[in-house]
């Protein structure tokens, strides 16, 4: 069986973009991979979190997670800081990776902004540390979003560099299951930008724990065009609203865009967006219910992140120990 590493950010309740884009996948593989589940807050402060809002985030996402069907029993669910084996490989692969590698790693270049000089140097060795996420387990498959390939390519080329300096064959290549523009859940109020917990506007996502009148009321104002709902795909191109919205249907009915335009098109957007909300509600609810039943139980969840952390260690442990050997450490 294939060893799958993926990780999210401590950022709260998920949005539907998270669950539509990543952790409904997740959940799926979980049916014949060997899985581990990161919530990796150590690449969250490589921008200011506040030490509380972390914690609870941290709570929050894993409680969302179980709530989405993460099976932290048969699977491993933990927090990146609890298990040392990240930060020690991490370090290795700083001294690995070469500064012109990092230097063309697009999503530094975006979120450091203008203001590169005052980035932490913790956000520009991100990607190091995601390496070692991976290769600390030996992991080959990981499932990330579009924007997270070049950060992938980055951990084979680290795992190349290392093998040929030392002279072995110890890191497998990972191979990414790279999810398809088809999974990019955009912004109610914007459809050309993704859905992020980020935006300061809460109308421009919908929550997981969103309750059925703020469901309906997001979809409601949330951003379409004049024109009715086309009948063919095509016509979808330059109304990045409208796609949005088809594109979520369709991802909950598990079907494609093609088909919605199908039953809806020449539609206007008053009865599509009725049955939108219909359908999201009837698929979040359930989710929601969840959440909210373990969020009041946080001695449950912090004791699934512990019993997790400690499988993940037991695997990391040796690996990350044998890389010392190989290295030259007493
Ligand atoms: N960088 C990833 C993201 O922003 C999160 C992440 C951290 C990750 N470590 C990882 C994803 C390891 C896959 C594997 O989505």
């Amino acid at each position: 069986m294939q060893r799958v590493f993926s990780g999210i950010a401590p950022s709260g309740i998920p949005t539907l973009g998270n669950y539509l884009g990543a952790i409904r996948n997740w959940v799926r593989l979980q049916a014949d991979h060997e899985c581990l589940w990161c919530v990796v807050d150590l690449h969250a402060i490589t921008v200011w979190q506040d030490p509380v809002a972390l914690r609870q985030q941290t709570l929050e996402m894993t409680a969302a997670l179980l709530a989405c069907g993460v099976n932290p029993s048969e699977h491993i669910l933990f927090p990146q800081s609890a298990v040392r084996a990240h930060v020690q490989l991490g370090w290795i692969f700083n001294c690995i990776a070469r500064v012109g590698w990092l230097n063309r790693m697009t999503q530094f270049k975006d979120k450091a902004g203008k203001d590169r000089e005052n980035a932490s140097s913790g956000l520009y060795v991100y990607p190091n540390l995601m390496a070692a996420d991976i290769h600390a387990y030996h992991a080959t498959r990981v499932p990330v979003g579009d924007d997270q390939r070049q950060h992938l390519e980055l951990a084979n080329d680290i795992a190349k560099k290392f093998n040929h300096d030392y002279g072995m064959n110890f890191f497998p290549n990972i191979e990414p299951l790279v999810l398809g523009p088809a999974a990019r859940v955009m912004s109610l109020r914007d459809g050309t930008r993704k859905m992020s917990k980020s935006d300061t506007s809460d109308q421009s996502r919908i929550n997981l724990t969103d309750d059925p009148d703020m469901i309906a009321l997001k979809i409601r104002r949330a951003k379409t065009d004049s024109l009715p709902i086309p009948s063919n795909l095509a016509d979808l191109e330059e109304r990045p609203e409208a796609r949005n919205l088809i594109g979520i249907f369709a991802a909950l009915l598990d079907a494609d865009h093609a088909t919605v335009l199908t039953n809806y098109g020449g539609m206007g957007f008053g009865p599509f967006k009725a049955a939108l909300i219909e359908l999201l509600v009837e698929k979040l609810s359930p989710i929601a219910s969840e959440t909210r039943r373990h969020l009041n139980d946080k001695g449950l969840i912090i004791r699934v992140l512990k019993t997790g952390a400690e499988r993940a260690a037991a695997i990391a442990d040796p690996i990350v120990a044998e890389v010392e050997r190989i290295v030259g450490f007493m």
